[in-house]
């Protein structure tokens, strides 16, 4: 069982992802963690996020014991997974550990640009998670200002609109929803209205009739 799910920043995947594979019994894989944790590598090997061959290096040593690192989720390092994720030898290389994550029995709810497109082609559901950038610039900003960042809300507006631009315009596996994804539109769903509303996606697209609630 492969539950594929894609969309732009802080459009809520990784919250509906994490919950639905905790309703199925499924294992869940945060694919822009790995992105994440490539550029924090490639940085502290002394790389440049811009050179190939340093991002692959730091992709092909990536320990995934530190995907967990609370410094993967800060703003500068979603920027910076960005950038790394424009190569294709580094996607080449997460490639492989996502489609072997995925394999592993019971299945897995796997989220992330690329995952409905080019990682699960074959998925058995796929959605498609998207706001609007100012709603997702706003739960973007609460979270960094809960994490005491002091950053206003129109620069991370602005960081939002650069790293969704980058998404959708690289060459290689850029952001896009897959022909046969289901759209989740979360701009006036609260975390548990959008997980409701994804679980009767998921029992839509399996051909069933049953609510979360
Ligand atoms: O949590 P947020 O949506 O802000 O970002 P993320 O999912 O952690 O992803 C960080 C960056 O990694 C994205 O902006 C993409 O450039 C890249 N990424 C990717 O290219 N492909 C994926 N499957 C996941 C992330
Ligand atoms: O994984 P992604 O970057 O798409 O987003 P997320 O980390 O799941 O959600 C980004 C922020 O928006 C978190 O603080 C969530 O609690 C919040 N959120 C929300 O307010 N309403 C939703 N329907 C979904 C998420």
């Amino acid at each position: 069982m492969i539950i594929a799910i894609d969309g732009p920043a802080a459009s809520g995947k990784g919250t509906v992802a994490k919950r639905i594979a905790v309703h199925y019994g499924l294992r869940h894989l945060d694919t822009g963690a790995l992105y994440r944790a490539v550029a924090r590598d490639t940085l502290a090997q002394g790389g440049e996020l811009a050179d190939s061959s340093a991002a692959a290096a730091a992709a092909s040593r990536l320990d995934v014991a530190t995907l967990d690192d609370p410094v993967l989720r800060t703003a500068g390092l979603g920027e910076a997974a960005s950038v790394v994720a424009r190569h294709p030898e580094v996607r080449a290389v997460l490639l492989a550990y996502q489609r072997e994550f995925v394999r592993i029995p019971p299945g897995a709810v796997i989220d992330g640009r690329d995952i409905g497109t080019v990682i699960c082609p074959n998925a058995d559901v796929k959605l498609f998670v998207t706001a609007t950038p100012e709603e997702r610039a706003h739960r973007r900003f609460l979270e960094l200002q809960a994490a005491g960042a002091a950053i206003a809300e129109a620069e991370v507006l602005a960081d939002i609109r650069d790293r969704d631009q980058r998404d959708m315009t690289r060459t290689t596996a850029p952001l896009r929803q897959a022909e046969d994804a289901a759209l989740l539109d979360t701009t006036n769903l609260d975390i548990d209205a959008a997980f409701r509303a994804a679980i009767d996606l998921v029992e839509a697209a399996m051909g069933n009739a049953g609510r979360a609630d």
